[in-house]
């Protein structure tokens, strides 16, 4: 097991990382000081309960829990106020108290719907993160919460940070592989912004990671889980540093929103924006070493896309990021790489380079 803790005063909680650690979660626990008389509540989704549901409530029971849950669709759909709504009633069914504690069962989906619950449902109670995707390895970790509204992603939601964040790799050998594919930009997102040892030790072991080789896949994790932990404690609520972690989200999004979040996976977005701000950043000159290619080189050995598809029209894709709520005084704000570990947030990016870095980037074909 590897262990790595987020450094946020009296709200410090441990992340664990390791195969197996579900069978003991009740043990995990009780040493985070929630004892038997609190009754928990876990959350998870249609894909992840008959996977792996039995094997957690069997675990606390055995710890001598009483154990409710709910099961919500799967996917970015559930992140609704209509799901949500039901997971509240579904908690209050449950004849759950303020002591009452909510385990995230899944991926970031299940993660951010069911930390948004923990954080409104009677002001606030405590919450788990039992991540079960790569992806979730960057949203299990800082406690930021939230749903969808139909007119944007993640516009309703809150700081709430969990008790403990348990992650189980051995849930991960069924997920399904283009999943996997989307959680490993996450990972190469945190060794870009991180620091160079971590992507040089990525780049040698990529074979290993994308085999799903349970101890490079592990450390792979625990690295990437470190690089955001570490940013989490000295930018709690994004007023700075923070915003370092949306490299190659600003493209990313875009492209998610104008393929109305049912084209790309967001991993295979955000791949594509790191290799376009990466570019950006050699053409502002602001990267002091080859940025880019390094970047493409590793995404590519992952199977994951790094050219625009033909039918984003670059105009389109600027027009979407003007409208993303990262957007400060009517600027164009993005994290360039000064080299690779060195993220900038530059924070008036001009537009005429961003598009031609788009066409750049962008597939040939129609
Ligand atoms: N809070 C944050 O800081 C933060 C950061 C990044 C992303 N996010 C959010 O995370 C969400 C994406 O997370 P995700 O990619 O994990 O998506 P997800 O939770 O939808 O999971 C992806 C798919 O895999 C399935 N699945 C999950 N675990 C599985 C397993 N072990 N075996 C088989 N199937 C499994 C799910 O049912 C789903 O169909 C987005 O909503 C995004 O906004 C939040
Ligand atoms: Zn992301």
């Amino acid at each position: 097991m590897r262990e790595l803790v987020v450094d946020l005063g009296a709200r410090s909680y441990p992340i664990r990382i390791g195969p197996g650690l579900l069978t003991t979660v009740g043990e995990h626990l009780r040493e985070r000081g929630v004892g038997p008389e609190r009754t928990l509540f876990v959350v998870t989704d249609e894909h992840v309960g008959p996977l792996h549901l039995e094997r957690v409530r069997r675990a606390l029971e055995g710890a001598g829990y009483r154990v409710a849950h709910v099961t919500v669709p799967a996917g970015e759909r559930a992140k609704s106020l209509a799901v949500y709504a039901r997971v509240i009633e579904a908690m209050i069914r449950a004849e759950l108290d303020r002591k009452s504690v909510v385990l995230a069962l899944g991926g970031g989906v299940v993660g951010d719907l069911a930390g948004f619950a923990a954080a409104t449902f009677m002001r606030g109670v405590d919450y788990v993160q039992l991540p079960t995707t790569i992806l979730a390895h960057d949203s299990s970790v800082g406690g930021k919460t939230g749903i969808n509204h139909p007119l944007g992603k993640n516009l309703i939601g809150a700081f709430h940070q969990p008790l403990l964040v348990l992650y189980d790799t051995d849930t991960l050998k069924t997920l399904p592989p283009r999943e996997v594919r989307s959680g490993l930009a996450e990972v190469v997102k945190h060794a870009a912004i991180g620091e160079r040892a971590f992507f040089d030790w990525l780049l040698a072991q990529v074979d290993a990671v994308a085999a799903g080789d349970a101890d490079a896949l592990g450390e792979a994790l625990y690295r990437g889980c470190r690089v955001k932990a570490q940013v989490v404690a000295r930018d709690e609520r994004e007023t700075s540093l923070r915003a370092i972690l949306n490299f190659g989200h600003t493209v990313g999004h875009a492209l998610e929103a104008l393929d109305g979040y049912a084209g790309l996976t967001h991993g295979e977005a955000v791949a594509i924006g790191m290799v376009a701000a990466a570019a950006l950043s050699e053409r502002l000159g602001v990267a002091v070493e080859p940025v880019a290619e390094p970047i493409r080189a590793l995404l590519e050995r992952f199977g994951l896309p790094t050219q625009v598809p033909a039918r984003f029209d670059p105009a389109r894709v600027l027009e979407a990021m003007r409208r993303d709520k990262k957007r400060q005084d009517g600027k164009l704000v993005m994290v360039l790489l000064a080299a690779i570990g060195q993220p900038v947030v530059v924070r008036d990016v001009p537009e005429a380079a961003v598009r031609a870095v788009l066409e750049d980037c962008r597939q040939q074909g129609d």
